[in-house]
């Protein structure tokens, strides 16, 4: 497969290590080209807000592409080949999006990390995802790798035990977060979105009001 270079042209040598496992790659990617993509997906399979088994409306929206798709409802967390909305197949994963999460995981030590599932959450000023482990993968031995585009979040990460302290993440627009080995089972979560960023960024032309968030996994 190609590697689209174009959606990763700022490669910035200052990669942080900011615990074991779990590396930052400030400026990754170019978030303009991606957003673009994230429309065509959006077409085939539109934002939608879940609910927890417990029966909460989740406050961020999320869809998915790849080859199956992480949703909440009733019945539990769960990945599934089918949009339950549209009860069709998940739109394929991009190209562009596999190569990005593919070359992101190797720059930060994960060499062997292939995706098939691309959770895609949009995020208001209002919205919050509490602490949780991401474990309703088959293994945990691939990393997690995540892209955030627009409004800057505080990303709040734990140890692999509920509570404690957290890191708190500030993550910007093209920032690419990356974590596994001894982090993949880290609680984390995004304590609050940030309508201005402390330097006045407002947010991106194309996205003034909202966060995006892909996370790419290895679900199968
Ligand atoms: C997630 O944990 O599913 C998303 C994290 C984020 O939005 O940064
Ligand atoms: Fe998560």
């Amino acid at each position: 497969m190609n590697v689209n270079s174009d959606l990763f042209p700022c490669v910035r040598a200052d990669i942080e290590e900011l615990r074991e496992g779990v590396v930052l790659l400030p400026g990754y990617c170019s978030t303009p080209e991606l957003y673009k993509i994230v429309k065509r997906v959006l077409k085939f399979a539109p934002f939608r807000y879940m609910r927890t088994p417990g029966g909460r409306q989740m406050s961020v929206a999320i869809t998915n592409c790849g080859s199956v798709g992480w949703l909440s409802d009733k019945n539990g967390y769960r990945y599934s080949e089918f949009d339950p909305l549209s009860q069709l197949a998940w739109p394929d994963m991009p190209p562009e999006f596999f190569e990005l999460a593919k070359n992101a995981a190797a720059v930060a030590g994960y060499p062997d990390f292939e995706p098939d599932c691309c959770l895609v959450n949009c995020y208001s000023t209002e919205a919050r995802l509490s602490a949780h482990q991401d474990k309703d993968e088959l293994c945990f031995n691939h990393p997690i790798v995540s892209v955030s585009m627009g409004l800057s979040a505080i990303f709040k990460l734990y140890g692999t035990k509920r509570g404690g302290t957290a890191l708190d993440i500030r993550l910007d627009d093209g920032d690419v977060l990356v974590f596994g080995g001894a982090a993949r089972l880290a609680f984390h979560g995004v304590a609050r979105v940030l309508a201005r960023g402390p330097d006045g960024h407002q947010g991106l032309e194309f996205l003034p009001e909202q966060r995006i968030n892909l996370t790419f996994r290895r679900a199968l």
